[in-house]
């Protein structure tokens, strides 16, 4: 979306990880925001330790996306990424059991909409106005980070490189808390039940919606046209059923059946 650099990702196949890194990964609109904030609140107490300023992308940087060019070596430990790279992309190191991971997915339905109107806001993604048009290119990979059939059988299908907790958006929307110890339990991270507490209450939908660093308001104009969207849009669970007909989901359940199993 232009700020997808063909050398940084190459470059990405030797980066050095450290048993301490965290990343977070999902096809895009499965929660990513989301994770980073829960993760960024676990890991910084709460954002009361000095950090309460920071955007959330400079908490948890991107690791394909790194527009402002952060030297990764001089991050602080543990260092925390976000990445929607496909399994074929990832550094050597993270598929050599290096580093924890923390993947989010969620139903495909929601994310093919939520990605829809997402393509309307993001200015440096191509607007395809007809959801018939833009779901036929989501079901043919021809979408940023491709495939979601192929992002997901990625991951998943190497389970054994990894060091991998899996999560869901739909279990992280039906009860939080338990999304929030999963991952904690995961970092070896000791919580009192007042800082869970406090966890569970900032990273509501309704509360980091009013989260300007959150909520990834600040982007730059030349990125986020802001007036025709918000990164946190509406938040549920199975809104596909708002925007697709029967037909159209008929469609979308063809295609894994009759796509080629993946090696
Ligand atoms: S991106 O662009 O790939 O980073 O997008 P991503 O963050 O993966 O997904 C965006 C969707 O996640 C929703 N979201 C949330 N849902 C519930 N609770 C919280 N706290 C939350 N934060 C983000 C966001 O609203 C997008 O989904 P839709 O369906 O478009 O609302």
């Amino acid at each position: 979306p232009g700020v997808y650099f063909v050398e940084h990702v190459a470059s990405l196949e030797n980066f050095e990880i450290k048993d301490s890194d965290i990343f977070i990964a999902t096809y895009p609109k499965s929660g990513t925001v989301w994770t980073q904030n829960i993760l960024s609140l676990i890991l910084h107490e709460g954002h009361r330790n000095g950090t309460e300023d920071m955007e959330l992308m400079d908490r948890i940087p991107w690791l394909e996306y790194n527009i402002k060019n952060i030297d990764f070596t001089s991050l602080p430990v543990p260092r925390a990424f976000a990445t929607h790279l496909p399994y074929y992309l990832l550094p050597r190191d993270l598929r050599n059991k290096k580093g924890r991971i923390i993947y989010v997915t969620r139903n495909p339905k929601d994310v093919l909409v939520s990605y829809y109107h997402f393509s309307k806001f993001i200015i440096t993604l191509e607007e395809v106005p007809d959801f018939n048009i833009f779901m036929e290119r989501f079901l043919a990979g021809k979408v940023l980070a491709s495939s979601w059939f192929d992002h997901v059988a990625g991951w998943y299908g190497h389970v054994e490189d990894f060091n991998i907790l899996f999560l869901t958006y739909e279990d992280m929307k039906k009860d939080l808390r338990s999304a929030v110890l999963k991952i904690c339990n995961f970092l070896g991270k000791k919580l009192s039940e007042e800082e869970i507490e406090s966890v569970v209450r900032q990273a509501t939908f309704e509360n980091m919606k009013k989260d300007p660093r959150a909520n990834y308001e600040n982007l730059p104009d030349d990125i986020a046209a802001k007036n025709k969207g918000r990164f946190l849009r509406k938040g549920t669970v199975g809104d596909w059923k708002n925007m697709m007909t029967v037909a159209q989901s008929e469609r979308f359940d063809e295609v894994p059946a009759r796509r080629a199993p993946l090696k």
